[in-house]
């Protein structure tokens, strides 16, 4: 089994996952995972990431084998090129091989931010999860970032006890660059296999790719909840029981910066203490990094609502209740 999106585990599953973690959390990790290794290859920065895997596998007895990208050749992703340029190896020679040396293969893999089309495609994660014989998860890819929304999970549901029917909120806001929009999507479709009333309150023209807001959709009327989109974050405020900010590049304005800065300046999406006044006492999220004074007040970050380091730290233990789903059996395969 890949975890390459939340989409790959059932209600069952999530709900099994959320549970190991809370046990694990709070009883301490056991090293049920001793004699396994895990490949953790990074093509971007991370620090949360490579540094709660690492530690929550020594914790789990394995042995985390981190790779950058620049310790690495550069991988060709299309399937029959001549490779005469700049890549020197295929990943479906690349995925196969790790394949006879790891128990899972863990990667992060950002979009080129240049044509969506493209993006859209996750090729980089795709390719492994076609071609390598071990389980592949996604340590955040173009389109999704699953290990962040299973930790936003867990901790909505610390947070909130029971999470259907809640309202939550995933708020833009402003941000001096462009980013991905993995990190939204994952948030957004997590809230909706809880049952969340989901909220996407964004500037009009930012909106999320259609196929994944329609995913979303879907996933939220199926497990009772609802889905709806507010360029007014006054409006989607309102009520709120969780505000998670983040800031990201629509599809529309992919490859179009200097365009995308142009409308970021004009805009005032910063979440402040008077908008989070507007909600039920809503939690504040975000994933981290994150800019303080621009996509949130120092004031938001510090107060009592926010759970942002609590969110940091459930990284690590939600991952290790899915790499035991994923690895703990006794066989090796995918
Ligand atoms: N939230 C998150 O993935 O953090 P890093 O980019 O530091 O890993």
């Amino acid at each position: 089994m890949n975890f390459i999106s939340t989409a790959d585990v059932t209600g069952k599953e999530l709900a099994s996952i959320l549970s190991a973690a809370t046990l694990g959390k709070k009883q301490g990790w056991k090293p049920k995972l001793k004699g396994k290794t895990v490949g953790l290859l990074f093509f971007n920065p991370s620090l949360r990431t490579r540094t709660s895997f690492q530690a929550g596998l020594i914790k789990l007895g394995s042995v985390p084998i981190a790779l950058s990208a620049t310790d690495s050749w550069a991988l060709e992703l299309i399937d029959g090129s001549i490779m005469d340029g700049s890549t020197a190896e295929h990943v479906k020679d690349a995925a196969r091989v790790l394949s006879t040396y790891l128990d899972a293969i863990c990667i992060r893999s950002f979009p080129g931010m240049k044509d969506w089309d493209d993006d859209k495609k996750d090729a980089l994660i795709q390719g492994f999860a076609k071609h390598a014989t071990v389980p592949v998860i996604n340590m955040e890819s173009c389109l999704w970032h699953p290990c962040q929304a299973l930790a936003d999970a867990l901790t909505m549901q610390e947070v909130l006890g029971k999470t259907k029917g809640k309202t939550f909120v995933l708020s833009w806001a402003n941000h001096p660059r462009q980013l991905p929009m993995a990190v939204p999507n994952s948030a957004l479709l997590i809230a909706a296999q809880m049952g969340m009333n989901v909220r996407l309150a964004c500037p009009k023209g930012y909106e999320l790719d259609s196929d994944i807001l329609n995913q979303v959709k879907q996933t939220a009327v199926k497990q009772g909840g609802s889905f709806s989109t507010h360029n007014d974050q006054a409006e989607a405020f309102k009520g709120a029981q969780i505000i998670y900010a983040k800031s990201w590049t629509p599809p529309v304005l992919v490859g179009k910066p200097d365009e995308d800065t142009k409308l970021r300046k004009k805009l005032s999406w910063t979440i402040t203490k008077e908008k989070m006044a507007m909600t039920n006492n809503a939690a504040f999220m975000h994933c981290l990094p994150v800019r303080r004074n621009v996509v949130v007040t120092d004031e938001v970050l510090d107060s009592k609502q926010s759970v942002i380091i609590q969110q940091a730290e459930n990284r690590m233990h939600s991952q290790n209740a899915l790499l035991l789903k994923l690895l703990g059996g006794k066989s090796k395969s995918k």
